[in-house]
């Protein structure tokens, strides 16, 4: 139970990573807010989750930052963890991406990561042990075609999450940022349920096989957890060795 008495924020906790990482920190004694969209089967995909309550809200409204974060501490009456996992992938390139397909890219990969951060962090403060956790990509460091918006997007998430580690550390918050590899999601579901794109991607790995939501999980509750007391603005690739060789 290493995250007993701890309250936390997953979004986009529907499917996938956030999934796994919202049933996670429930089952080591948090109280877990899991964020979705609407009609995504957020309830469902906790029926069975221990200590996780829902709310349906997309990350990329006005007034998303302000409500959840208001339902968590009303609920919770603390805030220790706040995970921002919600994300979107736009694959067009660069020539042919609109505005549109770049502004929702940059809106919930970054910019929503950034409000809720910072309406976070008067709670985090009162926390005393208060975790950021950034979900980025090992697409921060590196690229592929038609991912202009969405490698600029995870880019943008490791420069906010070191920023934050600086201004925050006076205050013990710390903040860090994920970065996955190939990862069997709901993101990942269409290249993946093609047999040979899944051994090329399976293969790039020096584990020789794709990633699944509990290996970033994982992960994620060492940096929630007070293992990680002294570790901040810190980009923790979990990638099973993806990104070892060019
Ligand atoms: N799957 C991979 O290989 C991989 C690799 C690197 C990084 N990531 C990152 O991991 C994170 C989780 O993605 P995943 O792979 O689990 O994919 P996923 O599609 O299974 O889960 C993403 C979740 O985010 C939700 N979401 C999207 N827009 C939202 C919004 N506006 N408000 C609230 N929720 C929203 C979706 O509904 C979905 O449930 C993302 O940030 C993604 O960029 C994934």
């Amino acid at each position: 139970m290493r995250l007993e008495g701890k309250a936390a924020i997953v979004t986009g906790a529907a499917s996938g990573i956030g999934q796994a990482c919202a049933r996670l920190f429930g089952e080591e004694g948090a109280k877990v807010l899991a964020v979705d969209l609407p009609d995504t089967g957020l309830s469902e995909a906790h029926a069975d989750s221990a200590n996780v309550s829902c709310l349906e809200k997309s990350v990329a409204e006005a007034d998303a930052a302000d409500s959840i974060v208001g339902t968590a501490v009303e609920s919770f009456g603390r805030l220790d963890v706040l995970m921002n996992n919600a994300g979107v992938s736009t694959n067009a390139l660069a020539e042919a991406m609109t505005e549109e397909q770049w502004d929702l890219t940059m809106d919930v990969n970054v910019k929503a990561q950034f409000l809720l951060c910072q309406k976070a962090i008067p709670h985090l403060r009162e926390s005393g042990a208060g975790r950021i956790i950034n979900v980025a990509s090992v697409m921060a460091e590196m690229t592929d075609y038609g991912l202009s918006a969405y490698c600029a997007s995870k880019a943008g998430v490791a420069g906010l999450t070191r920023t934050l580690a600086l201004e925050l550390g006076k205050f013990g918050i710390t903040a860090n940022y994920i970065e996955p590899g190939a990862i069997q999601t709901g993101m990942t579901r269409d290249s993946f349920q093609n047999p040979e794109i899944a051994a090329i991607w399976a293969k790039k790995a020096a584990l020789r096989r794709l990633g699944q939501p509990i290996d970033i999980a994982r992960g994620a509750l060492f940096l929630a957890s007070d293992d990680s007391a002294f570790v901040t603005g810190h980009g923790l690739t979990v990638d099973g060795g993806l990104t070892l060789r060019t």
